[in-house]
């Protein structure tokens, strides 16, 4: 294999490989790591990642050793049961490449499986999103595994050293576990049978039922797994008693998996959006996720406009004005519209890439915005047709300019609520980011077309757009979030705090947020600004709704004096590196 990433000059091996190495430097949220940075929704993933990078590692080493800490620390946010999308920028080969190990739909889905009856019995109406049949196929380990092979430096037993001892070891519980367990044993209670059917997930997830305390421990059930896939690699997961358990699990439960689903599922490869903005190389996910689309569109449009009034730039209206949120609402509600009507798997939906990403749509679409008017959702376009949850986004810089951006996901907060009991792997409910009702909006309010139908082995359209930017050669920058939908807008407002105000990462990640995604018809503005813009903004014709937080965010750069991060303060994790 290949071995890509592999002249990371600059980290040297510490200790031994088999201890962990604590002589890590703390610094505090603005002051710069000289070698390497990783930031996520969770301290201790974070620490996982610059272990690595101190034993030498690189920066897809130190993602994977990430990952599948996050799995561990955040089960109720991603994990083996489900997936992501990883950009990944080498500086050395000038090269960006996208894995997608994204879960697909199961070979016997269809189209119409959510609204047909089953047995002559109508589905739950939540059959996309709770129980076996809300699964699609888990990519996690296929694409860790992948990733590390492909582009990593070290054995896949030191970069998953940390996971597994976190796993054997436990982890103090947070408040936003504390929440995640809060808000699903109220959901369990509202369910008839709820805590029996799903036993297996409140036994190992949510401390047997007890509300958890300050000062209690979670221990994961997967550090045998985890230890099994460190000797034996991504066939222990895929095929024999592991996948076996799986399909059980999930079959017991209504669903539809089988073991060739398991055995057949690879990550792919696939080629990055890029698009140049403020003169500096932007690099996202292309599709299935619609992330990179909408990001690129919008700012697109967002130079198209300052290129007819210059003397309205965003920095000149202003750092979350009535304005700038105007501007940034209006190319929004347009890249939203296009997100409904047009995309999906393009290994699946003919969807006009290229056409959406140039920069004469953005000169036609900026061309139709007024700052003192709205208009109603048709203006933009038409389909045929909370709190933080189920994703984890992360990034890497190092100090040679090589980057990962990650973002994985379970879907909503636990799943499926689906655990296979002996090896504790949640199971995605992925299934709901398709057209799973065609003509009803998805968990996340989101209207979707044809494009994203359901069909055996298709990836469900997905929001998530890690992103890495690019200047002179070398990362400057990456980014991306947790909130469905809201990562987009969240992304998309983060880069443009630390592109364009001036911000650092902890301060770009922090700043109030605003959302708006089309469909519904409504402008989410953070409590924090709503009362300074939000009755102006209701003037110019914006159902204007208050928000308590839209996504967490993740962010690191890089510059002549150091690598920066901030993780989001709406959910609580900590940069860490050296
Ligand atoms: O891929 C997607 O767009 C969704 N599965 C993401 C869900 C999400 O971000 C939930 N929350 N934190």
């Amino acid at each position: 294999m290949s071995r890509l990433l592999n002249a990371v000059t600059l980290l040297t091996v510490l200790a031994s490989p088999a201890a962990p190495l604590y002589a890590q430097q703390v610094a505090g949220p603005d002051e710069p790591y000289a070698r390497g940075i990783v930031v996520a929704d969770h301290p201790l993933a974070s620490e996982a990642g610059a272990e690595v990078l101190r034993r030498g590692g690189n920066v897809v080493d130190a993602a994977v050793a990430t990952a599948f800490a996050l799995s561990v620390v955040r089960p109720e946010s991603c994990g083996l049961g489900g997936g992501g999308f990883m950009v990944i920028w080498n500086a050395e080969r000038q090269e960006a490449v996208a894995i997608d190990y994204r879960e697909q739909a199961p070979r016997h889905a269809s189209r119409d499986m959510y609204i047909k009856e089953r047995d002559g019995k109508p589905l739950p109406a939540d059959a996309s999103r709770k129980g076996g049949l809300a699964a699609g196929v888990p990519g996690e380990v296929a694409g860790l595994c992948y990733a590390l092979e492909t582009y990593g430096s070290l054995d896949r037993s030191v970069v998953m050293q940390p996971a597994i001892r976190l796993a054997r070891e436990g982890v103090d519980v947070d408040a936003q576990m504390r929440s995640a367990q809060r808000r699903t044993l109220a959901a369990l209670a509202q369910r008839k049978n709820g805590m029996q059917q799903f036993a297996p997930l409140v036994r190992h997830y949510l401390n047997g039922g007890t509300q958890w305390n300050e000062g209690d421990r979670f221990h994961s059930p997967l550090a045998h797994l985890l230890e099994r896939i460190a000797e034996q690699g991504r066939d222990a997961f895929y095929r024999g008693p592991v996948a076996e358990a799986l399909v059980a699990a999930n079959q017991s439960q209504g669903g539809i998996l089988t073991l060739e689903d398991l055995a057949t599922m690879e990550p792919r490869i696939r080629q990055p959006l890029e698009a140049r903005f403020s003169g500096m190389k932007v690099i996202s996910m292309p599709p299935p996720s619609s992330g990179g689309i909408a990001l690129i569109q919008t700012l697109n449009t967002l130079s198209a406009w300052e290129a007819k009034h210059p003397d309205q730039r965003l920095e000149l209206l202003g750092h979350n004005t009535v304005e700038s949120v105007q501007l940034l609402t209006e190319a929004l509600k347009h890249a939203f519209a296009d997100r409904a009507r047009f995309l999906g798997d393009t290994d699946f939906a003919e969807v006009p890439v290229d056409k959406l990403i140039s920069n004469e749509y953005a000169a036609t679409i900026a061309s139709k915005i007024q700052l003192d008017q709205t208009h109603p959702a048709d203006f933009y376009g038409t389909t045929a047709a909370h709190r933080d949850a189920g994703t984890s986004h992360f990034c890497v810089i190092d100090a040679a300019g090589n980057a990962v951006a990650c973002t994985e996901t379970i879907n909503t907060t636990y799943g499926s609520y689906v655990v296979e009991p002996k090896y504790g792997v949640i199971f995605n409910n992925e299934m709901d980011d398709f057209t799973a009702r065609p003509g009803e909006p998805n968990v996340f309010g989101l209207m979707q077309s044809e494009a994203n139908a359901i069909a055996p082995g298709k990836k469900p359209l997905s929001s998530m757009s890690p992103t890495i930017v690019v200047e002179d050669g070398k990362a400057v920058m990456a980014a991306g979030a947790s909130g469905g939908p809201r990562i987009i807008t969240a992304t998309l407002q983060v880069l443009l705090n630390m592109t364009r105000f001036g911000m650092s990462p902890s301060e770009a990640v922090s700043a109030p947020r605003v959302h708006h995604q089309w469909m519904p018809d409504e402008l989410l503005i953070e409590r924090a600004i709503r009362s300074k813009v939000g009755p102006r903004l209701e003037k110019i014709g914006h159902e204007v709704k208050s928000s308590s937080g839209l996504a967490a965010s993740q962010a690191a750069s890089r510059s002549e004096d150091g690598l920066r991060g901030g993780s989001d303060p709406r959910k609580g994790g900590q940069p860490a590196g050296w």
